[in-house]
């Protein structure tokens, strides 16, 4: 949320609109006012670490004047180990104009005035956007991280998604350490070059992911397309998983009208209509009672996902082989599969079927939810995660 103040003329100059040293001071009282509403404003002095500031950098674009409000917003733009950045914006809140950008990077330092490590709740309060994390590969993955504990969970969203679907999941799961990735092609992860035209691709780019986090076994969580991945995942790198969660999808594969189905939505957005398709799946997701905002909030991320990402995608959904065979051996798999009752696009009977399938595997059904239930019901799903992870947690798998 925007931390807003209003403009009185003690801050303005002989010219009547609000002078340029002001600013620095209330960009100052934004970054402490989300302190004071977050981890509170004795966070240093509890961590016994002080951010000295090194560099300020300030940018000027519209005027302000006494009555105005100011809107400012503050994101972490770089993390080191001891030194970070925020970019911080004020915007003119009658007509979203923006007034000033300030980057200011801090160092972290001890009593003794020797850089020290940033405080992690630091970290946690500014760092809105998405960390890129470059694999040996040369691939970049954005990635939203929360919280800490094991075993560690990795989200994997759907077609054509982004990480942002498991917004609710990151922000209501506890004792975890919680990963979830745009795949190569969708949210803020470029499709790269060459893309990625297999579920295996994505599979090898999660595992080099948890690599790079030093991670060595976390609990899969696939929806859809991301169930696909986590099914590669689960044949390829078994060693990884502590636990797999199937959500609103399947193991078939492809049958030809599928696969001819794929062929035409390719031909259509290499002709320029990405849009139609993207809309087209937008149509199908939600049971009956999801919100119109939920569904503008995914017609807006569906939107934005580039043509060489779909098309990519929709290859290696259209060529990833049945995987049903596996599910038998996953026995020795903590295994939750979860499927919204009004899932149109995974039907609930191919859950049930892998439910039998894989030995022990619990069928949770989402009521009210149809094929986005973590985000249709946020809840429901996270009282089922969570009540699996403990369990994952308690076998000590
Ligand atoms: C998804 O939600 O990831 C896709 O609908 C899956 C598919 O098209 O098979």
């Amino acid at each position: 949320m925007p931390i807003r103040f209003t403009i009185y003329p003690d801050l303005c100059d002989a010219f009547g609109h609000l002078n340029q040293a002001s600013y620095l001071a209330l960009f100052e009282r934004a970054r402490w006012q989300v302190l004071a509403e977050g981890p509170g404003i004795d966070v240093f002095t509890r961590a016994a670490v002080w951010p000295a500031v090194r560099r300020a950098v300030i940018e000027y674009h519209a005027g302000v004047w006494p009555g105005d409000a100011l809107e400012f917003s503050t994101e972490l733009a770089h993390r080191g180990r001891t030194s970070f950045t925020l970019r911080q914006r004020a915007v003119r809140a009658s007509d979203r104009r923006l007034s000033a950008t300030l980057e200011t990077v801090f160092v972290c330092i001890d009593r003794k005035e020797r850089p020290a490590a940033i405080p992690e709740e630091i970290l946690m309060v500014f760092d809105t956007g998405p960390r890129h994390v470059t694999l040996p590969s040369g691939v970049t993955l954005a990635i939203d991280e929360r919280g800490s504990g094991e075993p560690a969970v990795l989200f994997v969203h759907g077609y054509p998604l982004d990480r942002t679907m498991w917004a609710a999941q990151l922000a209501g799961i506890t004792g975890h350490r919680l990963i979830a990735p745009d795949l190569r092609g969708f949210g803020d992860s470029a499709a790269g070059n060459p893309p990625a035209e297999s579920v295996e691709a994505h599979a090898d780019d999660l595992v080099a992911l948890l690599d790079a986090l030093g991670i060595a076994r976390a609990v899969v969580v696939g929806l859809s397309m991301g169930g696909y991945v986590a099914l590669a995942l689960a044949e390829r790198h078994r060693d990884r998983l502590a636990g797999l969660v199937l959500v609103d999808t399947r193991s078939r594969n492809d049958d030809a009208a599928g696969r001819a189905g794929r062929d035409g939505a390719i031909a259509t957005i290499r002709g320029g209509d990405s849009q139609s398709i993207v809309l087209g799946m937008a149509e199908k997701l939600f049971a009956a009672e999801a919100s119109e905002e939920l569904r503008a909030r995914f017609t807006t991320q569906m939107k934005a996902v580039g043509a060489e990402g779909l098309i990519a995608a929709l290859t290696a959904m259209r060529d990833r082989p049945d995987r049903t065979a596996l599910l038998p051996t996953l026995g020795d798999l903590p295994t939750l599969i979860m499927v919204g009752r009004e899932d149109r696009i995974t039907p609930l009977e191919d859950s049930r079927a892998m439910a039998e399938a894989v030995p022990g595997a619990t069928l949770v059904v989402v009521e009210g939810a149809g094929h986005l239930s973590p985000a249709e019901q946020p809840d429901r799903v996270n009282q089922g995660l969570q009540a699996f992870l403990e369990e994952v947690g308690r076998r000590g798998v």
